[in-house]
């Protein structure tokens, strides 16, 4: 064996049922690599990524450190257990369901198949309501429809002095935001049950964030990708896919007090309709804001229940 090269020792994964396995004796956390790309090429859109994901998580290494030791010879038992990561890949598996988890806003966040695996594009919606809330903020904020948690525990870490509340009408979402938010050790957030706004309702609140579920029902992307994978009710609102944006524009006001922001986000394409379900609710200072990829994503706008409503 190349005496630069050395065995990766760590804790032995459990072996599996071996599906798909590569010739496996000696070979590198680099070719590990290649191999895992070149295996997922035509089921994911990023294989290379999705490849060195997979190997990271074996490994119990992060990314860095595969790239500085790519010169490693890979143990047996890891080589296995990455080639059956690489089929439920290979199947359509969302990688961070093989994982059990994924980054958002740098939190690593559980996830599971009851909640949707958070987006990099809903980080747009962090920062836009960090803007809106001062540094030495002590507001109340809600956040609806909370999934995994992303949203309200990226807000809670970053304001401590204020208070937030998330809702889901999803049990099995709840459950996994609370393991979120005690494994990160966040503790000015908390999550109750219950339908947008309605278990909110004797509170006030100065913001209001969500990212609710807004894909039309008969869209065909629900077909695809890791969409099959997540809970309908975390993606789907109605024929237009507006259902549930168009209950919480309607609910908002009565929960939010001075200065009243809601910010919420949608798919690119309802911004117009988005609008005019906040000004018929009695928004005003409606902004809509693109994500990084340039399309619009996010709209925000004041609204208190003092505001009139559009005649
Ligand atoms: C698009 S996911 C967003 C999850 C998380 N906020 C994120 O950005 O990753 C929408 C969430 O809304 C929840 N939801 C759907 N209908 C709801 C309702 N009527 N009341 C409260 N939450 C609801 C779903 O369970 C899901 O967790």
């Amino acid at each position: 064996m190349d005496q630069q090269r050395k065995h990766v020792s760590d804790t032995p994964s459990p072996a599996g049922e071996l599906e798909a396995a590569p010739e496996r004796d000696g070979m590198t956390c680099k070719d590990s690599m290649r191999y895992g790309s070149q295996q997922l090429d035509g089921h994911s859109p990023t294989a290379a990524l999705d490849a060195r994901v997979l190997l990271s998580h074996v490994l119990r290494k992060d990314e860095a450190w595969l790239i500085a030791h790519d010169s490693e010879i890979i143990e047996v038992d890891h080589s296995i257990r990455y080639a059956e990561l690489l089929a439920r890949r290979r199947r359509g598996e969302p990688v961070a369901h093989i994982t059990g988890s994924r980054e958002f806003w740098s939190l690593q966040l559980a996830v599971s198949p009851s909640v949707l695996i958070p987006r990099p594009e809903t980080e747009l919606l962090v920062e836009l309501a960090l803007r809106r809330i001062p540094a030495d903020a002590d507001w109340r904020i809600a956040d609806l429809g909370t999934g995994s948690g992303a949203v309200a525990l990226a807000i809670a870490i970053e304001r401590p002095r204020c208070q937030v509340i998330a809702t889901d009408r999803s049990h099995g979402a709840l459950q996994l935001a609370k393991r979120n938010a005690r494994e990160l050790g966040i503790g000015n957030v908390a999550f109750v049950a219950g339908s947008w706004c309605l278990p909110l309702a004797a509170l006030g609140f100065e913001l209001i964030v969500s990212n609710p579920p807004y894909v039309a029902d008969d869209d065909p992307h629900l077909r695809e990708g890791d969409l099959v994978y997540e809970p309908p009710l975390a993606l789907r609102a109605g024929p237009s896919g507006l259902d549930a944006l168009a209950v919480i524009a309607a609910q908002a006001r009565e929960i939010l007090t001075a200065p009243g922001w809601l910010l919420v986000e949608h798919g690119f394409g309802q911004q117009s309709t988005v609008a005019k379900l906040l000004t018929e609710a009695g928004g005003r200072d409606i902004l809509c804001h693109r994500d990084h990829a340039g399309l619009p994503r996010v709209t925000e706008c004041r609204l208190c229940a003092a505001d009139p409503k559009e005649a």
